[in-house]
């Protein structure tokens, strides 16, 4: 029977890149994110290259309101999504005291709040009908909670812990949640200024392309959480053997600005 999965934040990065990867395994595909154009684009690509069918739905994911009305919208369509991947993400670097509090509460909004939202109304569904995945996007970052990235390290912790949580309440129902921890991956996610930490210079940002091949396996046939890159897993391991007072001056001289020579 033909599949169709709901990807957030499908305009650009990693998202974009989840859907062409879930186009070319034949899944039909709702395609939800801010930028309509974007998301037009790639509709009319995906549709031309794979022959799948593709929705578009324009959405602010920043207020949780708008996540309901997302469900409300797809079941009144009469559509029935057996795969959802929270994607759609937003970070922030910089010193917690200086970066701007509102930006930071519409972060915990969209990183956290919608994608509670979706979870629930969407995983309500798929126990009745005893069938369905959910992936969650996670980062690395929720594994180790880097100085300079407070909030959103804090947004990702909760991802791993709630994908964690919420799977093993429906182990045996048939529905199955997942979660993937990229690294740094090249998107429009990383600005200049987190290019110029230590982390970036020793952990080099991957293609999209690569993150989506392995997310898509784990989405389809996946168990649990994914650490996607050997590199990763290692780091992310790093805080099981490692004293919290050591691991905090790593993680705090890994965010920092690499020091220019005179
Ligand atoms: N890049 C990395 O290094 C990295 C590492 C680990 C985890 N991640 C996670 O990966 C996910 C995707 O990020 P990315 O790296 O692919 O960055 P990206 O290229 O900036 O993509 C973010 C996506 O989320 C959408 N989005 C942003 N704000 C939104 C809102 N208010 N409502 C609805 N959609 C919204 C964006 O589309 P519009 O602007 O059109 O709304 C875009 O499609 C995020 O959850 C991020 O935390 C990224």
């Amino acid at each position: 029977m033909k599949q169709l999965a709901l990807i957030t934040g499908a305009s650009s990065g990693i998202g974009k890149a989840l859907a062409y990867e879930a186009a070319a395994q034949q899944i039909d595909l709702i395609l939800v994110a801010r930028n309509g154009s974007k998301l037009i684009e790639a509709k009319i690509e995906l549709e031309r290259r794979f022959g799948i069918s593709v929705d578009v739905i324009v959405k602010d994911l920043s207020n949780p309101e708008a996540a309901k009305d997302l469900y409300q919208e797809i079941t009144s369509k009469g559509l029935q999504v057996n795969m959802l991947v929270n994607n759609a993400g937003v970070g922030l670097y910089g010193e917690f005291v200086d970066t701007p509090l509102e930006t930071e509460l519409s972060m915990i909004d969209l990183n956290v709040s919608s994608l509670v939202v979706l979870t629930k109304l969407f995983a309500i569904d798929m126990k009745k009908r005893g069938e369905g995945r959910i992936m969650n996007v996670a980062s690395l970052l929720s594994y180790l909670p880097f100085p300079y990235y407070s909030v959103y390290s804090a947004t990702k912790a909760f991802v791993l812990a709630f994908t964690e949580t919420v799977g093993a309440e429906l182990e045996g129902t048939g529905v199955i949640v997942t979660s993937i921890c990229p690294g740094p991956v090249d998107t429009n996610f990383t600005t200049a200024e987190m290019l110029g930490t230590n982390a970036y210079k020793t952990n080099k940002p991957v293609e999209a392309s690569f993150v989506a091949k392995v997310a898509i396996r784990h989405l389809l046939h996946g168990k649990g959480n994914k650490v996607i890159g050997f590199n990763n897993w290692f780091i992310s391991n790093l805080p099981r053997v490692t004293p919290d007072s050591i691991m905090v001056k790593i993680k705090k001289s890994l965010a920092s600005q690499v020091k220019q020579k005179e």
